[in-house]
């Protein structure tokens, strides 16, 4: 008999419902919130009411998409952490009501673990999954991370951001630039057009896998600045050239790192995963090295790299088969811990 699972994720500002049958997602439905767009970043209370207006017409439509009734379900995964705890609460609270009210296996998922096992959702469009170990770059607005990827549940947090995240280099840079949030998508589309090496940004030194980017935000912020007093229209006349610097820049120091893990590690089949590996710049640079023939490389398709409940679904079926069930007593946690 088949299992059927109705995935949650509510950790940050998409509020987004799915439905998988074993491991093929039959409805993916994900409600965007446009209140941010203004104030260069998620704001946590407003996020939170979003949800909550979100949250049961979002899953009702994955219900209806996925043509499947409340009493077909096997089990309901939400993602209880890592995030905004009024973001998560939100989830939390419906997903434990609605299991309850069912009877069925309530599933916690940690929203990390679920960009990387993103890769595992059953597409014949998108047939290749990696095997095991391998390293995962999950890259987002909140975090850098490079795993050390054992087994589903066996992740080896190997290298992180010690300051910024990939995304929020992205945003920040955007902002500057007078774009709206999420400035990551619009820095990619204007960096097509760009020249990645109009300008050039001092290289962080950061010693073992780790990450930095604040430095690269601010020495953005100095050329801007600077560059603004001599020429008022400065912003307007290079943002093709700005994005595409800034982005090769970002996608620079990500590589370098994820190069250096492969080398420490032996290990050469490299997963990219997260928000950011949505980017162009970093798909091309790591489907460059599998080109080179150096790594194996896998990629979520592109819908299950943003924040997106079929990577919640998918992990609440992979901890379904393992019999991990969460209790009515768990509570949502807001950073990541191994
Ligand atoms: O994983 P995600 O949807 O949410 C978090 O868990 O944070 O990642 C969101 C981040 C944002 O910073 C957004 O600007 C960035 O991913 N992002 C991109 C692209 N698409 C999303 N950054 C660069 N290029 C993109 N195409
Ligand atoms: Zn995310």
């Amino acid at each position: 008999m088949s299992t059927i699972i109705l995935g949650i994720e509510s950790s940050c500002d998409d509020t987004s419902a799915a439905v998988i049958k074993d491991r093929k997602i039959l409805a993916n439905i994900i409600a965007n919130q446009d209140v941010h767009r203004d104030f260069g970043g998620v704001v946590p209370e407003l996020a939170s009411r979003a949800h909550q207006q979100h949250i049961v017409p979002v899953i009702d439509q994955a219900l209806r998409k996925a043509n499947v009734k409340k009493n077909q379900l096997t089990a309901v995964a939400f993602t209880n952490g890592p995030g905004l705890l009024g973001s998560l609460l939100v989830g939390a609270s419906f997903a434990k009501t609605f299991a309850f009210s069912l009877g069925i296996p309530l599933l916690e998922v940690n929203h990390m673990h679920a960009h990387v096992l993103a890769l595992f959702i059953e597409d014949d469009a998108h047939p290749k999954t990696p095997s095991f170990p391998f390293l995962c770059l999950t890259v987002s607005g909140g975090h850098t991370q490079i795993m050390m990827v054992r087994d589903y549940f066996d992740m080896e947090l190997i290298g992180q951001t010690i300051d910024d995240a990939a995304g929020e280099a992205f945003d920040k840079a955007a902002k500057i630039m007078g774009l709206p949030y999420p400035g990551g998508p619009l820095i990619d589309r204007l960096a097509a057009k760009g020249n990645p090496r109009a300008f050039d940004f001092p290289h962080p030194s950061v010693p073992g896998l780790d990450f930095s980017f604040s430095g690269l935000k601010t020495s953005f912020l100095y050329l801007v600045r600077d560059r603004l007093k001599e020429d008022p229209g400065f912003i307007r006349h290079h943002e093709e050239d700005l994005a595409a610097s800034i982005q090769h820049a970002i996608v620079q120091i990500l590589m370098k790192q994820l190069r250096k893990a492969s080398e420490k590690t032996g290990i050469h089949r490299i997963a990219i995963a997260g928000g950011v590996s949505a980017n162009s710049g970093l798909r091309n640079a790591v489907m460059a090295e599998e080109a080179a023939g150096h790594w194996e490389v896998y990629i979520p398709k592109f819908a299950y790299c943003t924040d997106n409940a079929a990577m919640v679904a998918i992990t609440g079926y992979l901890k379904y088969l393992r019999g991990e069930f969460a209790a009515q007593s768990i509570s949502p946690f807001t950073r990541y811990n191994e």
